[in-house]
């Protein structure tokens, strides 16, 4: 099967576009990265896709000025000359128009660091940490009209530490999100994906076993700690 042409989606570092290159490194994946995509000439994924060897190109946001369709037919003119055939977000700060997600309904995903839908949105894990959860993780799903809805095609969970701080909680997060994401972008590229009644049908993922608790469930009897 031919390896779908992907192009990522950037605004920012790019941690995981990378781990998305890397994965792609084995021609047996599925999607190849045909083109790195970046909203904004300054973002440090750029030159880091170029060292990997990837095309990447740039359409500044700032130059469109609230022309949200303008912005996305520059876009979907680069895309059509990459001839990209699936979209991995990443990162990507702009919210796009339901004519844009329509156009690639089913075949864009997006990362998104939280369980969704706890924590739609911005300062994900600021919020996770307010609201005093024990869980937290994040999240990779088809992209939809709603921000950070759409079928979910894998989540991984991480526990919330009394002494987190939102960068501590961030960073292990996205020990995950680059976990995940590649695995989850190889389901959509090899046509394992179907989506029935709203959710995501993986064929022949293997189901996850076992049970994460935060904290341990530690009985008071067995406990060092009073
Ligand atoms: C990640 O936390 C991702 O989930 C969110 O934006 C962040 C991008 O980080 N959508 P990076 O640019 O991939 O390092």
């Amino acid at each position: 099967m031919p390896r779908r042409r992907t192009a990522i989606l950037i605004s920012g570092r790019g941690s995981n576009m990378a781990a998305l290159l890397a994965a792609a490194r084995d021609p047996a994946y599925p999607a190849e990265i045909a083109l790195v995509l970046s909203n904004k000439a300054e973002a440090g994924g750029l030159a880091r896709a170029a060292a990997a060897g990837v095309p990447t190109a740039v359409v500044e946001s700032r130059a469109f000025k609230g022309d949200r369709a303008g912005f996305e037919a520059a876009m979907a003119q680069v895309l059509a000359e990459h001839r990209i055939e699936l979209i991995a977000l990443a990162g990507f700060m702009r919210v796009l128009t339901e004519g844009f997600v329509a156009a690639w309904a089913g075949r864009m995903v997006n990362i998104h660091p939280s369980l969704l839908p706890a924590f739609p949105g911005l300062d994900t894990h600021e919020r996770a940490l307010s609201a005093g959860v024990r869980l937290h993780g994040c999240t990779v799903h088809l992209v939809s009209a709603g921000v950070d809805e759409g079928p979910i095609l894998a989540q991984a969970a991480v526990p919330v530490r009394p002494d987190d701080t939102p960068a501590t909680l961030a960073a292990r997060v996205l020990a995950e999100e680059h976990r995940i994401y590649p695995a989850a972008l190889a389901w959509l590229a090899a046509g394992r994906v179907r989506v029935e009644a709203g959710r995501a049908v993986i064929a022949g993922a293997i189901a996850a076993a076992g049970a994460l608790a935060s904290p341990l469930p530690v009985l008071p009897a067995l406990s060092t700690q009073r």
